[in-house]
C-alpha cells in the first residue's frame, strides 16, 4: 500500500454534525468532497452556511472542500469516509438503513484499492460483517483483498468548543496494519497525531457503544437518588455537591437524558448483547430510567403547583425554558424536553416554550408545537420550568426570570430549576423555587 498521502483523495460521505466539521478540518491537508443526499443541505454549505451552527461561515467559505450531492462527482476518490445517521427504530432496535444505503452507493462506485472508513456509531461486527458484505455484493471486489475497510468512531459532542474533531484523541482501527498506518497519519494530520490503534475494527467499534452507554447508566444511578432524595426531602444536587468533595466520586448530574448519542447508543450495545446471547442485567436499565425523568420531573411541577395554589388539580400557566437537548445548541433530536411537556400539558395544564437557538419551524414540523419566538415582556406565568441551561437564561438571571410569574398574597409562584442554576441566589418573596 502506498502510504504517500498526496495519493489520496477523500470523500465523507454524509454532511451532519459530525461529516461537516470532520470535511473541513480534513480539507486542510488532503483533497476533501463532502457529499450528502440532502439537496437542501448541500446548497446552503455550498454557500458557506451550515445551519447546525458547529462550522462558521468564514470556514466554509475558505475552505477547498466541496460540497456534492452527484454521485458523479466522487468516483474519483479512493478514501470515502462514512458518517450518516444510525438512529435506533419505533421499537428501540439499531436502524441501519441510511448506513446501508451510503454504503451500496459506495458499492457501485468502488475501485480496487479503495479504503471505506466508517464514522457512524454501529455496534461490533456492522463495518466487516454487514457494511463489507454490502460492498462485496454490489462490487463484485473481496473485502480485505481488493478494497479494505477501517472504522473510526466519532467523540465530538454537539455544541462543545473545546472538543473538536481537531483536538481529541480518534481511535482508528483497520483491517491490516497497512490501512491502520494510513489512517494514522491521515487523521493524525488534523488532530495533531492524537491517534490511537485499537486491536481491531470490531474492539473500535465496541469501545465506541460502551462510552455512551457508561454516561447513561450513570447518570441514570444519578436520576434514581434524584427520586430517592427528593422522597427524603432533600436535594440530589446539594447531596452530590457535599459527596464529590472526595476524591474519586464521579461528577453527573441528574436531569433529561437527551440526543442522538447517550439515548441511542445504549441500544446499539444492547443488540450485541442479544445478538450473541448475553442477559444484559445494566445497559438498558439506565435507559428506562432515563427515559421517565421527563414524566417524573412533571409530577413533581404539578406537585408544586398543586401545594402553591393550595388546591388539587391545579390549573397552571406554565413557561418551559429551553428545547433543545442540551444547553446553548440548536439540536433539537430525541430532545427529552418534549417529554416534559407532554406530560405537563395531560396535567391539564397550559405550556408556552421558549427556547433561543432551537429553530421555531424545525420545532413544529417535528413536534408540531409552536414554540416562542421571543421571551414576552408581560409573562403572567403561575410557573416557570428551566429545562435547559442556555447562557441567555444565566445573564438574564433569576429576578429578570422572576418578572414573567404571576402572584398574589394567596398563592405563590413557581420556579422549578431543573438544572439548579439559580439554587445558590436568593429568590423573590412569594416564589416558592424548586430544584432536583
Ligand atoms: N452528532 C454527534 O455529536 C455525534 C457524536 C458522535 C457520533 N455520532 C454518530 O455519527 C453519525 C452521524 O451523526 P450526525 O449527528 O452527524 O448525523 P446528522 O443527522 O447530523 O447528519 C447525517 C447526514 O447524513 C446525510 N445522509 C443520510 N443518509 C445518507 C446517505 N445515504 N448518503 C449520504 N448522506 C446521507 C443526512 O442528509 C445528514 O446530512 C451517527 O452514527 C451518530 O450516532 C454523532
Amino acid at each position: 500500500m502506498n502510504l504517500d498521502l498526496e495519493n489520496y483523495d477523500i470523500t465523507v460521505v454524509g454532511l451532519g454534525y459530525v461529516g461537516m466539521p470532520l470535511a473541513i478540518a480534513l480539507a486542510k491537508y488532503f483533497p476533501v468532497k463532502g457529499f450528502d443526499i440532502n439537496h437542501k443541505r448541500v446548497s446552503e454549505l455550498s454557500k458557506g452556511w451550515d445551519s447546525n451552527r458547529e462550522v462558521p461561515q468564514a470556514q466554509i467559505r475558505t475552505s477547498s472542500c466541496n460540497f456534492t450531492d452527484n454521485i458523479d462527482d466522487i468516483k474519483g476518490s479512493n478514501i470515502y469516509i462514512v458518517t450518516v445517521p444510525t438512529p435506533i427504530d419505533e421499537n428501540n432496535k439499531p436502524d441501519l438503513g441510511a448506513l446501508s444505503a451510503a454504503t451500496k452507493m459506495i458499492a457501485d462506485i468502488l475501485k480496487k484499492g479503495d479504503i471505506i472508513v466508517y464514522e457512524s456509531t454501529v455496534y461490533p461486527g456492522v463495518t466487516e460483517e454487514i457494511c463489507g458484505d454490502i460492498l462485496e455484493r454490489g462490487s463484485g471486489f473481496k473485502s480485505g483483498v481488493d478494497f479494505f475497510l477501517g472504522y473510526s468512531p466519532e467523540r465530538i459532542n454537539p455544541g462543545d468548543t473545546e472538543h473538536t474533531v481537531e483536538n481529541i484523541t480518534k481511535i482508528i482501527a483497520a483491517q491490516n496494519d497497512d490501512v491502520a498506518d494510513l489512517l494514522t497519519k491521515i487523521y493524525g494530520s488534523m488532530n495533531g497525531g492524537r491517534i490511537f490503534k485499537a486491536k481491531d475494527i470490531k474492539t473500535a467499534e465496541a469501545a465506541k457503544a460502551i462510552e455512551n452507554a457508561q454516561r447513561d447508566i450513570n447518570i441514570a444511578f444519578v436520576n434514581e437518588i434524584t427520586m430517592l432524595l427528593n422522597k427524603v426531602g432533600v436535594s440530589a444536587y446539594d447531596v452530590l455537591e457535599a459527596a464529590g468533595t472526595k476524591w474519586n466520586f464521579l461528577s453527573f448530574s441528574p436531569g433529561l437524558v437527551g440526543g442522538h448519542c447517550i439515548g441511542v447508543d445504549p441500544y446499539y450495545l444492547a443488540e450485541t448483547a442479544t445478538k450473541v446471547g448475553h442477559k444484559s442485567e445494566l445497559i438498558l436499565a439506565g435507559r428506562k430510567l432515563n427515559d421517565n425523568m421527563g414524566e417524573y420531573i412533571a409530577g413533581r411541577v404539578d406537585r408544586y403547583i398543586n401545594r402553591a395554589k393550595k388546591v388539587s388539580n391545579a390549573k397552571a400557566k406554565i413557561l418551559v425554558l429551553g428545547f433543545t437537548f442540551k444547553e446553548n445548541i440548536n439540536d433539537i433530536r430525541n430532545t427529552k424536553v418534549i417529554d416534559l411537556v407532554n406530560s405537563l400539558k395531560e396535567f391539564g395544564h397550559e405550556v408556552d416554550i421558549h427556547d433561543p437557538h432551537a429553530v421555531v419551524d424545525d420545532v413544529k414540523e417535528f413536534y408540531g408545537l409552536d414554540l416562542l419566538s421571543s421571551i414576552p415582556s408581560k409573562g403572567g406565568y403561575d410557573c416557570i420550568v428551566l429545562a435547559v441551561a442556555h447562557q441567555t437564561y444565566k445573564d438574564m438571571g433569576v429576578g429578570n426570570i422572576a418578572q414573567l410569574l404571576a402572584y398574589d398574597d394567596n398563592s405563590k409562584a413557581i420556579i422549578y430549576d431543573i438544572k439548579a442554576l439559580w439554587r445558590k441566589e436568593k429568590m423573590p418573596d412569594n416564589v416558592l423555587y424548586k430544584y432536583l
